[in-house]
């Protein structure tokens, strides 16, 4: 099948991936001319375990191609991805301006009957404005053109992207047309066979679906947070807490990990959506607006303990000259991903409280860079910033933090003082280890 995919960010360039792997012809199109160029020459702009491999194994077999000319593209193509992104807007709304952008050139472009799919993530009703879009633009040249508007979801996870989508749980079709809906899965086919769950709805319901799952993980997250800081209060062990409901098939084990709070591209943006979503149907969504609120008080948990433990209030900056080393910057492990990360919030309040800070971060130094400038010290290795440091505060689960030297790490600290907000060791080994060890939801 011809298909066209429009906006190579994780969603799209995964996505075109993996159907040009499953032996379709596709042709991955950006405005942005220095990606495209980055990309022909196998230039990946994002690190995504397998990805690059992937690109380059489908460029040279000749199925996967990047262009800036969107218009030929379209003609070429029956299937056309919109996976654009959808920034949050001041209001927290989603901005549809690249989406509708996107439609409207496909409208004065195509010439035959086009199928367009909206797979970024879109507010209930979007497909209609699509629908609009491209129909105002037809009427313009005068054409009556047969196309339909699918909308296909997107639940892949950063890190674990071409796994998630060559294997999906489900893929969610919404559209009206059964013609339409059996192409759409013609070419989900190969992919189906772990689980046969290609579940064809009306279009509203599946864009819906898509805020839903990402509200219910979401909520799960920030109900286990406030459940560990009430475990920590009553000396529970949220550890434990979490085998003991988890064990419930109807609550299972996955997203109930405490932390530092919920962060990437995809949660805070979606929860924040959906609350707006509901406010212009004169609906308050209650449950979402606790569900960011705890979150972002989430974020303050892990340097309330630092300050805490560390810090002197005789003094306007209470951390003055003391040093945090930092393990782990991406919002989550196996992605350079810093967007709304619980890092940003951490680090910039360390900073705000006089200490100093050291980072560590496997992939995400440069993005990190971006953000920080000089104001906090980097290093690709993980140890060099513990020398001297007052204590080392776990941020991001990365693998190479699950089974660190310790004798190292105590002969380089200043004191053996770790904060996890990752829950990565056992407090016993740690105590035994000779460390003051001070996890979340956990006595240490
Ligand atoms: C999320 C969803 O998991 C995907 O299904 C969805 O397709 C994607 O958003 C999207 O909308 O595009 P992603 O943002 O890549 O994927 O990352 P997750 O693995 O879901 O993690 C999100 C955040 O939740 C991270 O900050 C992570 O540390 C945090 N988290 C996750 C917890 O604090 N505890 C947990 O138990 C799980």
């Amino acid at each position: 099948m011809k298909i066209c995919i429009i906006g190579t960010g994780y969603v799209g360039l995964v996505a075109g991936t993996c159907f040009a792997e499953s032996g379709n012809d596709v042709i991955c199109v950006d405005v942005d001319e220095a990606k495209i160029e980055g990309l022909k020459n196998g230039v990946i702009p994002i690190y995504e375990p397998g990805l690059k491999e992937l690109v380059l194994r489908n460029c040279e077999e000749g199925r996967l191609s990047f262009t800036t000319d969107l218009a030929s593209a379209v003609k070429a193509s029956l299937v056309n991805f919109i996976a654009v992104g959808t920034p949050p807007g001041e209001d927290g709304s989603a901005d549809l301006q690249y989406v509708l952008d996107v439609a409207r050139t496909i409208g004065r472009n195509m010439e035959s009957f086009k199928i367009l799919v909206d797979k970024s993530t879109v507010p209930v009703g979007t497909a209609d404005k699509v629908r609009a879009v491209v129909n105002e633009e037809l009427e313009k040249r005068h054409a009556t053109i047969e196309f339909d508007v699918v909308s296909n979801p997107e639940f892949l996870k950063e890190g674990a992207a071409i796994d998630d989508f060559m294997k999906p749980d489900r893929v969610v079709i919404g559209t009206d047309n059964v013609r339409t809906a059996e192409i759409m899965k013609e070419l989900y086919a190969p992919f189906m066979r772990k689980t046969n769950r290609l579940i064809v709805m009306d279009i509203r319901s599946a864009e819906m679906t898509k805020y839903a799952a990402n509200a219910m993980l979401a909520t799960k997250i920030s109900f286990m947070n406030q459940i560990a800081n009430l475990c920590e209060r009553m000396g529970a062990d949220v550890s434990a807490v979490r085998e003991g409901i988890g064990s419930d098939s109807r609550i299972g084990y996955d997203f109930l990990f405490p932390g530092v709070g919920y962060g990437g591209s995809c949660f805070p943006k979606d929860v924040k959506a959906l609350v707006k979503t509901a406010e212009e149907c004169d609906y308050e969504f209650i449950l979402l607006k606790a569900v960011e609120e705890v979150n972002e008080l989430q974020k303050l948990v892990l340097t309330d303990k630092i300050n805490l433990r560390l810090g002197d209030n005789s003094l306007l900056k209470p951390l003055t000259g003391k040093t945090i080393a930092i393990w782990g910057l991406s919002f989550k492990p196996r992605t350079d991903d810093m967007r709304e990360a619980p890092s940003v919030v951490i680090i910039n309040r360390l900073l705000a409280l006089g200490a100093k800070v050291c980072a560590h971060d496997p992939e995400a130094v440069k993005e990190a860079k971006k953000i920080f400038g000089e104001n906090i010290v980097y290093s690709n290795n993980q140890y060099d910033i513990l020398k001297g440091a007052d204590a080392l505060a776990i941020v991001t689960e990365w693998n190479e933090y699950r089974n660190p030297d310790f004798d190292r790490i105590k002969s380089l600290l200043r004191q053996p003082l770790i904060f996890d907000g990752r829950n990565l060791y056992q407090p016993s080994r740690m105590k035994e280890a000779g460390f003051e060890y001070l996890p979340i939801g956990r006595n240490g």
